[in-house]
């Protein structure tokens, strides 16, 4: 339809819109509000309740508002008398159908079918009622987490369409018609039997009634009882807003917050879930000291400040070493302060987090070639590509919300080339897979860039006007043997060609990868040759197009930002870069180290040689999320004094000389950035359950202080004006404009968000293309260790699993490790599914049971790093790190297995 503009009344208020606006998107434009049962933004339009009827001029029927467009001169009543008692004929239509139990209903004060009955007087009087049928109103078989109540019921269907547009699920759908009609799943099991259900919770969030909610959250509280809070998820990078429900100190649900720019609604299982751990019995209340005899006793967070404080004198009087890791997880402010105290309080630039295990190698990659190491596009671009790249992310079980955007742009049209070895609910919507050989991303990369050169599809307005390197770079490509980096790949010659083709030609491309690209000893060369391919093509500074690193933990690219890494001050400034060292040495009023200090690995290397003096570790479980589980034991076991502040006894709390009991997310605020650089404001919701918790950075400034620190906090706004000094990318961020603004990382020179990256002019100036020479392929197979296994992540858990393993309905969903086998080798070792086996690695063996699926290609094997009762990293080892990040080669490692 050809747009044009129009001019309409509703209720005598003139309104310009466009042809193709509803009346209902009319009205709201000019804050009319119009009820809507069957109605949400963002869901296809279906128009079945009519509720939302209006009255126009010269027309006798009414006609649904959600569902008819606007026409110039149209004279529209959205509450005449005609159409008021048309509502409450439909409303009575409604209830003669519904039990109506609001004196007992978890929605009651929430529910659209309340609230529209009292506005249009419907009783249930009017129509005799239904009588209640077993097969229209019976329950479905029971799950673990939803609660599904068809009497409540009101057929609006927006469950299905969300299930089947937001989450691409068909777990529910219309049965039966007529007076018979209803939800249902296949063949009437229950959600977490008919195979499609993935508990994202979505269809919970939409129903206009109390047929769909929580089932931990039923009875627990109704509307005027709660509290409702708008903060953020604190799991994936994604960011999505959720709105929590809480009452008195307890949280009793989570929805997906449909204000939220970047998840408008949408959950997946952790997001609308995960929060049992919050209020959980298992949470470190008071701070906990070892005595003499070894044993972990309580005290107060003073004297356990102090018992540090006095450690801490006693190090630096021996000229000890001091080392920290800093969190993932933690908001910026507790990274900014908690870095701010290792460098200018303890004077060592031995601070480091878990993105050296994730993203380091972005950040050494995409800084050299591109100037800025982070996404450089919105989310919201996924809505304007033509061809997505996805490699080594397993994105539908690690960012689900943003995979689901991206299968709704490819149902629209848009093309997907997905690399990855292994099958996963992305391949389905794959235009093609190409299921490489694990490690093999670099020779991929440089077979399509040899390719593009070789028939002519460089951009090369690209190259000659906004990069640099490129005729050594060219030349180097140029030497490559194409026939050995496809064998290499283990991938067909014609499917590399196809695929190269179609990213190279394709309007808008963009890249988003992950772990599978990062996790490897030759990461940073992964990376780089992800950015010579996008500039060689053109595909990146240029509109929608780009390179998007999808950052695993929620505050990942925050604590980056917060200069929570070894070498790198706050905002991306260096260490030992004179003028960045001087300006925070003066901001700070300390001196600080001048050179680079140890990265984690290293870090967790010197401490195992007895190296390493002070170990400080907030909100991280290296024990089991760090290579060479092993010898993380007995770094903590011969490091000096290891203090470890979180909300639970990890894994590595236990090898603590003190732990300190910090708030979580809930009981907090500040600020998370999400993968896409989106700053977003973090809101306390409930108060913590003992006294003698804090803040990290609290925790921290205390310290500071009796260290003879003069830091003055208040709250968390003083800290984060102080990072708007230290870190210029956030200087045009106003922490007290979150609720009415969008904040991006950096701004342009009128304070404004930068949300493209590299639009015009790379942040560097000029990118470089950058050749690094191809590795000799690592992972071969050898009569010891004949396999080749992948680690990864589930969609039901996260990281590990200290979070989402407390909620009792994920747990039963996925209670226990796997590792996933092709039935080839299966039949080989006389292995059955859910028998026990060993993984053997030159570093170490774990049990576990075994699963047989053709998702993983013979010789290959698959499994996860959540479970302490099988700890992946006991294989992985740290032994040869990438040279530019120090990554350690995390991703895939060489076992044996073994039947039990
Ligand atoms: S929880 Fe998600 S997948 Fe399951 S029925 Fe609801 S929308 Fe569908
Ligand atoms: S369960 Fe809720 S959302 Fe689904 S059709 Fe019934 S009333 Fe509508
Ligand atoms: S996609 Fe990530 S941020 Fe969104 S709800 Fe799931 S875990 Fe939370
Ligand atoms: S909201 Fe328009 S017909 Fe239901």
């Amino acid at each position: 339809m050809e747009k044009e503009l129009v001019v309409c009344k509703i209720d005598g208020i003139e309104i310009f819109c466009e042809n193709d606006w509803t009346i209902m998107k009319a009205a709201q434009t000019a804050n009319i509000q119009v009820p809507a049962l069957c109605y949400t933004p963002d869901l296809s339009v279906v128009g079945s309740c009519r509720i939302c009827v209006v009255e126009i001029e010269g027309e006798t029927i009414l006609q649904p508002s959600c569902s008819t467009l606007v026409k110039n001169n149209m004279v529209i009543y959205t509450h005449s008398e005609k159409v008021n008692y048309a509502r409450k004929i439909v409303l009575e239509m409604i209830l003669s159908q519904h039990l109506a139990d609001c004196l007992v209903c978890d929605a009651s004060g929430e529910c659209l079918l309340e609230k529209y009955s009292y506005d249009f007087g419907a009783t249930g009087k009017m129509f005799q009622k239904a009588q209640f049928n077993p097969i229209k109103h019976g329950d479905l078989p029971d799950n673990s987490l939803i609660k599904f109540e068809r009497t409540k019921c009101i057929l609006c269907g927006k469950c299905i369409r969300a299930c089947n547009e937001w989450t691409h699920k068909d777990a529910l759908s219309f049965v039966d018609k007529g007076e018979m009609m209803r939800v249902s799943t296949l063949y009437d099991r229950s959600l977490e039997d008919n195979g499609e259900c993935i508990f994202c919770g979505n269809c919970i969030n939409v129903c206009p009634t109390g047929a769909l909610w929580e089932k931990e959250a039923a009875g627990k509280g109704r509307f005027p009882d709660i509290r409702k809070i708008k903060t953020i998820c604190p799991y994936c990078g994604v960011g999505c807003g959720i709105e929590v429900s809480a009452k008195g100190n307890s949280i009793i649900k989570v929805r997906g917050d449909m204000d939220s720019p970047v998840s408008k609604g949408r959950l997946c299982i952790k997001g609308s879930f995960g929060f049992d751990f919050v209020n959980s019995p298992q949470r470190l209340v008071k701070p906990l000291i070892r005595n003499s005899k070894g044993e972990l006793e309580e005290t107060n967070m003073i004297d356990a400040l102090i018992y540090i404080k006095n450690k801490i004198d006693e190090i630096k009087r021996n000229n000890g070493i001091f080392a920290g890791l800093a969190s993932a997880r933690c908001t910026n402010e507790d990274n900014y302060i908690f870095q701010k105290f290792m460098r200018s309080v303890l004077h060592t630039d031995n601070v480091d987090h878990c993105a050296r295990i994730c993203h380091s190698p972005s950040v050494s990659g995409l800084n050299m070639t591109l100037g800025h190491a982070a996404m450089t596009n919105p989310i919201e671009d996924i809505d304007a590509i033509d061809c997505f790249f996805v490699i080594g992310s397993n994105m539908t079980s690690t960012h689900p919300v943003i995979s689901w955007r991206m299968i709704r742009r490819i149902k629209e049209g848009a093309l997907l080339i997905l690399v990855d070895p292994k099958k996963s609910p992305l391949s389905k919507y794959a235009t093609m897979h190409l299921q490489l050989n694990p490690g093999t991303d670099m020779a991929l990369l440089y077979a399509m860039m040899k390719i593009i050169i070789d028939e002519g599809m460089q951009d090369t307005d690209m190259l000659n006007s906004r990069c640099e390197g490129v005729d050594e770079f060219i030349a180097e490509i140029n030497k490559l043997n194409l026939d050995d980096m496809i064998q290499q790949t283990g991938l067909d010659e014609g499917d590399v060609r196809l695929a190269t083709r179609l990213f190279a030609i394709s309007g808008a491309s963009s890249m988003y990868y992950a772990m599978g690209v990062t996790q490897h000893v030759f990461g940073t060369g992964n990376v780089v040759a992800l950015a010579d391919l996008a500039l060689l093509c053109g595909k990146i500074g240029q509109g929608p197009t780009g390179i998007n690193p999808l950052r695993g933990q929620n505050n990942v690219q925050g604590a980056c930002d917060m200069g929570a890494l070894t070498g790198v001050l706050p905002g991306y400034r260096s260490v030992d870069n004179k003028a960045d060292n001087k300006e925070l040495s003066e901001l700070w009023g300390a001196d600080l180290p001048e050179k680079k200090g140890l990265t984690l690995n290293e870090i967790m290397h010197e401490a195992a040689e007895g190296n390493i003096d002070f170990l400080y570790i907030m909100g991280e479980n290296p024990v089991l999320s760090d290579p060479d589980s092993n010898s993380i034991i007995k770094a903590l076991e011969k490091t000096d004094f290891v203090v470890v502040q979180d909300i639970f006894l990890t894994e590595t709390a236990a090898y603590a000389d003190v732990i300190l009991p910090a708030t979580s997310f809930a009981e907090k605020d500040g600020t998370f950035t999400n993968t896409e650089r989106r700053v977003q404001r973090v809101r306390k919701v409930i108060d913590p359950p003992s006294k003698d918790m804090l803040d990290d950075y609290q925790i921290i400034y205390r310290l500071a202080e009796l260290c003879g620190a003069n830091w003055k906090y208040n709250s968390w706004i003083d800290v984060f004006e102080e990072i708007r000094k230290a870190a210029p990318i956030y200087s045009h961020i106003d922490p007290n404009k979150f609720d009415d603004k969008e904040f991006f990382w950096p701004g342009d020179i009128l304070g404004d968000s930068v949300k493209r990256l590299h639009q015009g002019e790379f942040s560097r100036g000029r990118a470089k293309l950058i050749y690094f020479p191809l590795p000799e392929y690592p992972y071969k197979a050898t009569p010891s260790f004949p396999f080749l296994l992948i680690i990864g992540r589930l969609y039901e858990h996260y990281h590990t699993g200290t979070m989402t393993r407390k909620t009792k309905g994920i747990e039963k969903l996925q209670s226990e490790p796997f590792v996933y086998i092709n039935p080839k080798d299966a039949i080989k070792l006389h292995i059955k599914d859910n028998d026990f086996v060993k993984l053997i690695s030159d570093n170490g063996e774990i049990e576990l049971k075994c699963k047989l699926t053709l998702d993983v290609k013979p010789g290959n094997l698959y499994t996860t790093f959540h479970f302490h009762e099988a700890v992946a990293n006991k294989l992985t080892n740290k032994r040869i790190l990438d040279a530019q990040s120090k990554m350690a080669a995390m991703k895939v490692v060489m076992v044996n297995i073994i039947r039990k």
